[in-house]
């Protein structure tokens, strides 16, 4: 069985949607977790779907160490970022190297990197009156959202959209694709 850790800072209903979709999957499991807020949403997700949830600070994280140990001793197939916000350490990538994967709630290039996440996204979007935007599923690089495109899935944005509108629209398009994706991956 292969194996899928999670990382992420929130809610988590894209990591719920991959646990329920390979919670009875022959191909893999999400093995673990971890969240750099020790009260995100995503921990209890997971803790109720019986799956080890962690958190970590900075200093755990910016350093090969604690979070790196876990892993190696894990050793995931994918690791899958959902809503995770902070840069993911050069000493990470180049340990689970074409491993990483995030999802960004964009067609990157546009309307990526730092401080780009959540609403910021959608807001900016919408004042630069696009016709259109969609997710981008990509490989983790040493740059934020830069990393080599995986899959692109793109919606209209509508004359009326407000940010939560589209928010909405991008949510239901990530929880439609990006597990079938990741399984598409573990292939
Ligand atoms: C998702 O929309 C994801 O694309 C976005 O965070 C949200 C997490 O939602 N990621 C980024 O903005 C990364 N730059 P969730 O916690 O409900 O899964």
């Amino acid at each position: 069985m292969k194996k899928i850790t999670i990382m992420a800072s929130g809610s988590g209903t894209n990591a719920q949607a991959i646990i329920d979709h390979f919670a009875t999957s022959g191909l893999a499991r999400v093995n673990l977790v971890l969240s750099n807020k020790s009260t995100a949403q995503v921990l209890e997700r997971a803790t109720r779907a019986g799956i080890p949830a962690l958190s970590f600070n900075r200093s755990a994280f910016a350093k090969a160490g604690p979070v790196s140990n876990l892993l190696k001793q894990e050793q995931p197939d994918l690791i899958v970022l959902a809503g995770f916000l902070w840069k993911i350490p050069d000493y990470l990538i180049q340990q689970f190297p074409q491993k990483i994967i995030n999802i960004h709630p964009s067609l990157l290039p546009k309307y990526g990197g730092k401080g780009m996440y959540g609403h910021h996204v959608h807001e900016a979007v919408i004042a630069q009156g696009e016709k259109e935007s969609g997710i981008s599923i990509h490989y983790v690089n040493e740059a934020y959202d830069e990393g080599a495109i995986i899959q692109q899935v793109s919606c209209p944005v509508q004359t009326e959209d407000t940010a939560a509108d589209l928010a909405q629209r991008i949510q239901q398009l990530e929880h439609e694709h990006f597990p079938n994706i990741i399984e598409g991956l573990l292939h």
